[in-house]
């Protein structure tokens, strides 16, 4: 399968057609960012690991039922994936306070929280990506309460699924962003990526971090963390 027009470009990855109208092709590139566009960089083979790593990740999650558009890596950053329409809502799962959440209410970073925070945020960069809640997803058009249920239901089994294979390889799955679409046949799917740009890995018992908050934070050895990742859980 060939790319034929180019269709969108994010952040970090292009979109392109294929003969197949209901299929697409995601080329993963080097760029990373952060703070909402404000710091750039590239980052050197960022998208040949988080294609392989997203392949790694998706293919497992499909052998556990949970459907994605992932179909196939065609080499070292293209992948084909079926066409799907993307809700503007980033799904966000912290099994431990990090980040924003942490900043935004002053708990320290690691603390665990006694139950799973399951978060929205809408995909609007002009906005910032404003934290939302169902209510609000639901007002603004983004999805209905049904669809809703579907991709919480999913959104929490890929947590048990993820933090399971992440604690088998000595990593802490502290908090995860991730983003579904619908298909051409009405589906919903979990799409986009699954990669250390959308997690955060801390390695047990160091608590070293392992994902773009090297990059967000200045850490240094941001390639060798997203390196460490994928040789992780190739194993
Ligand atoms: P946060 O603590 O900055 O809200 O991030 C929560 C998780 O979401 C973290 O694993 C990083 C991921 N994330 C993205 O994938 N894209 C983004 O634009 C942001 C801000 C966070
Ligand atoms: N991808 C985000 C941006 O630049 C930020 C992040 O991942 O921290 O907007």
């Amino acid at each position: 399968m060939e790319k034929r027009d180019f269709l969108y470009e994010g952040k970090a990855k292009q979109v392109y057609t294929t003969d197949e109208l209901d299929k697409i092709i995601i080329h993963y590139k080097d760029d990373a960012t952060a703070f909402n566009g404000v710091k750039k960089a590239s980052i050197s083979n960022k998208g040949i690991l988080n294609n392989k790593i997203t392949e790694l990740i998706f293919t497992k999650l499909e052998k556990k039922g949970i459907p994605t558009h992932f179909i196939k890596r065609l080499n070292e950053r293209d992948q084909l994936c079926k066409k799907v329409t993307i809700f503007p809502i980033e799904v966000i799962i912290r099994n431990l306070i990090a980040g924003s959440m942490s900043k935004r209410l002053s708990i320290k970073e690691g603390t665990k929280p006694t139950n799973t925070i399951f978060e929205l945020s809408y995909k609007n960069d002009d906005l910032g990506d404003p934290l939302i809640n169902s209510d609000h997803a639901v007002a603004l058009g983004l999805c209905t309460y049904d669809e809703l249920d579907v991709i919480k239901n999913y959104t929490l089994k890929i947590n048990d699924l993820l933090s399971s294979i992440f604690d088998n390889e000595g990593i802490i799955l502290v908090d995860f962003k991730i983003e579904f679409g619908k298909t051409v046949d009405g589906d919903i799917v979990l799409a986009d990526e699954i990669s250390p740009d959308t997690c955060r890995f801390w390695e047990k018992g160091t608590h070293k971090k392992l994902d773009k908050d090297r990059f967000r934070r200045d850490l240094g050895s941001v390639e060798e963390a997203y390196i460490e990742i994928l040789e992780r859980i190739s194993k």
